[in-house]
């Protein structure tokens, strides 16, 4: 029976780090799970998204974050950070979790088992 279930990657070693290394800044790229993804701020809610436009594929190091919305910075296409749609397209979004032991980004997979 196939069933969707969700591995837990950290990508810091506490939230103080994560803040530490976005800085002032609203977005920066990181690597996790074998993805490039961009981590968006805005005011205190952290996201993680595809670092690909789902427009053009174009990387969205530099999108701004303006009510619940990513704003792509080249052809201002605008993706819900809720729900991920925008102009009939998609943007995968993933989960951010605090926990103890640091900060992970959570990615969905199908499982067999
Ligand atoms: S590449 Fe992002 S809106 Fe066009």
């Amino acid at each position: 029976m196939f069933s969707m279930k969700v591995r837990w990657v950290k990508i810091f070693s506490s939230k103080d780090e994560m803040l530490q290394a976005l800085g002032k800044r609203s977005s920066m790229e990181i690597r996790a799970n074998g993805k490039d993804l961009v981590m968006l701020r805005e005011e205190d809610q952290v996201y993680l998204i595809q670092n690909k436009c789902p427009h053009q594929g174009l990387s969205l190091k530099d999108a701004k974050c303006e009510n619940g919305m990513v704003i792509c910075p080249f052809h201002q296409y605008r993706f819900s950070l809720e729900n991920g749609r925008g102009h009939g397209l998609y943007l995968e979004r993933y989960p951010v979790e605090y926990r103890e032991n640091g900060v992970f980004a959570g990615f969905e997979y199908f499982s067999i088992f």
